[in-house]
């Protein structure tokens, strides 16, 4: 638990840190003391930035391109995103509609901050990626908590929508592939949606973040192809391999380009320069080669995850088709001296060397039955984990 101080707002008092923060401290006195610990908490790619990137990105350096940059984005790689959505999708989407920001996370609070504030609240998905109701309650928002099951592929649905939504509600925020689940949302379940919140009046707010990683041939639809009110959030940090580099972007629907302006260039003047010369080279066809071969090691590993997961006991309902993550119910590992997931998380950790994340971080629905086990670790290094956490669970029965 963090420590309260009177002196500190409220507001950040009600800013909880990830409960995997303790795994890691954990593992890492554990790795000082010589341990083998099997990294699976890390919500990152294990890959490192493509060569093309980064020789752009030290070409900038050396050309002295270490100036601000306008706060909406370089113009250049404004353009280079509106192409990409052309190119990859199909979608006319035009670079004024384009704010460039550090990190996803920069979209996700420019997007809070414009459509929610006190007495407003943002639908979203329990279990769901944990800043957003951070976000929300940073911008003193509120937030409608939806617990959602397999049956929904752990997303958001129109039904919700008509379940959930009441008048003090301004936006419902979902990602497809999800973070825990790497479940994503089909295109007429996308529909749907949108068709429900337009009705209701609101905004659609979509985190594609983990778009680019889908398997077994499954393409993600962008919700700006169905949807030319939604807000769309992206990234360079997970399909791009560029997480150190804080660089991600929103698309806005036409008349909100000038509040994003104002916004960015108040909350973080631009995102980082260099990073975004980088990025230019994101898109280029060296790069996107060997992002295509990444996605089919990520594919390979999900393909021999799951079964190996399922086989020790975890409940892997539904197949994910994205991200980097498998969502399991851990209920059948449990017992009296292990009853919850924060307690298996910390007794794998020690007696197999593996490290996960428990269900708390991403909500509060039958939080303490799962745990989150991400594959950004080599197939050998997760078929070893899986092979140590059924030694260990023997000793659990
Ligand atoms: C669903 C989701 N959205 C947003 C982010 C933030 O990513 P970044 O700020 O690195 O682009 C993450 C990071 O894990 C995420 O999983």
């Amino acid at each position: 638990m963090h420590k309260t101080n009177k002196n500190i707002a409220q507001r950040a008092q009600d800013i909880s840190p990830f409960h995997v923060m303790d795994i890691l401290a954990q593992a890492r006195q554990l790795e000082a003391q010589g341990q083998d610990i099997i990294h699976m908490e890390v919500g990152e790619p294990d890959f490192e930035t493509p060569q093309p990137i980064i020789e752009a990105g030290i070409q900038a350096l050396i050309e002295g391109k270490t100036h601000y940059t306008p706060a909406l984005g370089l113009p250049e790689l404004r353009e280079a995103i509106s192409a990409w959505y052309q190119t990859r999708y199909q979608v006319d989407v035009s670079a004024e509609r384009i704010v460039v920001t550090p990190g996803a996370s920069g979209a996700l609070l420019l997007v809070m901050g414009a459509l929610l504030e006190q007495g407003k609240n943002v639908l979203l998905a329990d279990p769901g990626y944990p800043c957003n109701r951070h976000f929300a309650r940073f911008v003193e928002g509120d937030v409608k908590s939806i617990p959602v099951t397999a049956d929904s592929l752990y997303q958001l649905t129109a039904e919700h929508i008509h379940q959930y939504w009441d008048e003090n509600s301004a936006m419902a925020l979902v990602a497809s592939p999800s973070n825990p689940t790497g479940t994503v949302i089909t295109e007429s379940q996308l529909g749907d949606l949108s068709q429900a919140i337009k009705a209701k009046k609101g905004h659609l707010v979509v985190d594609e973040i983990y778009h680019g990683l889908t398997y077994d041939g499954f393409e993600t639809p962008t919700a700006l192809a169905i949807d030319e009110h939604a807000f769309v959030v992206n990234s360079f940090s997970k399909y791009f391999g560029m997480t150190g580099w804080r660089l991600g972007w929103l698309v806005v629907p036409e008349g909100y380009t000038e509040v994003m302006d104002r916004l960015a260039q108040n909350l973080f003047l631009a995102a980082p320069t260099m990073s975004q010369y980088a990025a230019l080279a994101a898109f280029q066809q060296n790069t996107l080669d060997i992002l295509e071969q990444r996605r089919q090691t990520f594919e390979q590993r999900r393909n021999v995850l799951l079964p190996a997961l399922r086989d020790v006991g975890f409940e892997i309902p539904v197949t994910p088709q994205g991200a980097f993550y498998l969502y399991a119910n851990c209920s059948r590992l449990l017992n009296e001296q292990i009853p919850d997931s924060m307690a298996l998380s910390r007794f794998l950790l020690k007696e197999a060397g593996v490290a996960m994340t428990p269900g708390l971080d991403f909500g509060s629905y039958h939080a303490d039955q799962h745990c989150r086990f991400a594959y950004t670790t080599d197939e050998t290094r997760l078929l070893e984990a899986v092979e140590r956490i059924a030694a260990a669970s023997k000793t659990l029965s």
